[in-house]
């Protein structure tokens, strides 16, 4: 219950012609202080002590937000007997011409703010990435893919090496079994994993690609990426990720287009120059995977030499070939 001094105050605190006024354009939207001012035409300074009593007599609040004050209509008002008051007079006020022409302003003032917001973006999309895309660890555009994907997967990585492509799925799926026969490479690839992706769900098994470390139908997908130009035979490994592949599960391959660059043979350990896409599709469909597709990638591998005449670095085209385990594709 206020006291009749404290009711008299707030009372004398209301009886201004340009507080009731600025409570009228308070009285539900939050306004900057200068905003205020521009759609009162006066001058903040007077707009701030006008602010400054109704702030104290604790109808108005302030929101800071960095260099600006936010006010509006504080949502006690100083308590009912005043809410009454002010009710009444609002609803007066909102029928004058004052108060219109005050709206109209501010009205006006407002799609400046919204015409403001939207044309920073156009300034800032040249330099957006530099400025503005800068996440710490990357989980929260991980997860927000993750959505929308269906939960529970296990995918499997197959020749993972340092983890480059387990790398883009760990977080999005569920699991990630890293595959390869080397330790070294899964060594790098723990030890990336473990770094960029703490939180991911990722398994490191060492093995072959026509041997798999893996039960039969034991995970959702396969990927394997620039691997197969290391077989020599592509039907041994195909047999064996149909044979880990759920029914209908996806498989992904990631190849390059055959190519000329003899030294990635002794520095890379390629056995084939790249790989035609026919053939990998022919092997595909003998091993018995359905709905088989090449597509391009745009994309290029540019691998660097160690050797001395290493000042041209090569650009070699990719391309991916989708097929899916026996039955119906689920991925699409
Ligand atoms: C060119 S790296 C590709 C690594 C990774 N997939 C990527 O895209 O960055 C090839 C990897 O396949 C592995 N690899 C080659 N032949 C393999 C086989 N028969 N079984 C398992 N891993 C194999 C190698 O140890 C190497 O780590």
């Amino acid at each position: 219950m206020l006291a009749a001094a404290d009711l008299t105050g707030l009372l004398k605190t209301l009886a201004d012609p340009t507080r009731l006024r600025m409570l009228a354009l308070c009285d539900g939207s939050e306004l900057a202080v200068g905003e205020l001012s521009r759609a009162l035409g006066m001058s903040q300074s007077r707009v701030s002590n006008h602010l400054r009593l109704l702030r104290e007599a604790g109808l108005l609040s302030e929101r800071r937000a960095g260099t600006s004050i936010f006010v509006r209509v504080a949502p006690d008002f100083g308590g009912e007997p005043v809410r009454g008051v002010w009710a009444a007079l609002k609803s007066r006020l909102d029928e004058s011409p004052e108060h219109r022409r005050d709206l109209l302003r501010l009205e006006r003032v407002l799609g400046e703010r919204e015409r403001g917001a939207a044309e920073l973006f156009e300034h800032l999309a040249a330099d957006w990435d530099k400025i503005g895309v800068d996440f710490q660890t990357g989980q929260a555009r991980q997860r927000a893919a993750a959505c929308l994907l269906p939960r529970g997967l296990a995918i499997a990585d197959l020749g993972c090496g340092t983890g480059y492509l387990a790398r883009g799925l760990a977080g999005l799926v569920s699991k990630v079994i890293c595959v390869d026969r080397s330790r070294a490479m899964l060594a790098q690839a723990r030890k990336r994993l473990a770094k960029e992706c703490p939180d991911a769900q990722v398994e490191l098994r060492r093995g072959e690609l026509d041997a798999l470390p893996l039960a039969a139908g034991e995970v959702d997908g396969v990927v394997a990426g620039m691997v197969l130009h290391h077989l020599p035979e592509l039907a041994p490994a195909l047999r064996e990720m149909r044979r880990v592949l759920k029914p209908r599960a996806p498989l992904v391959v990631l190849e390059l287009e055959p190519h000329s660059e003899d030294w990635m043979r002794e520095e890379l350990g390629d056995l084939h120059l790249g790989l035609e896409p026919a053939s990998i599709v022919t092997a595909l469909r003998r091993a018995g995977f359905q709905e088989i597709a090449v597509e391009p990638v745009d994309d290029h591998y540019t691998p660097r030499r160690r050797a001395a005449e290493a000042h041209s670095q090569p650009t070699l085209p990719l391309y991916l070939v989708r097929a899916c385990a026996p039955g119906d594709c689920r991925s699409n």
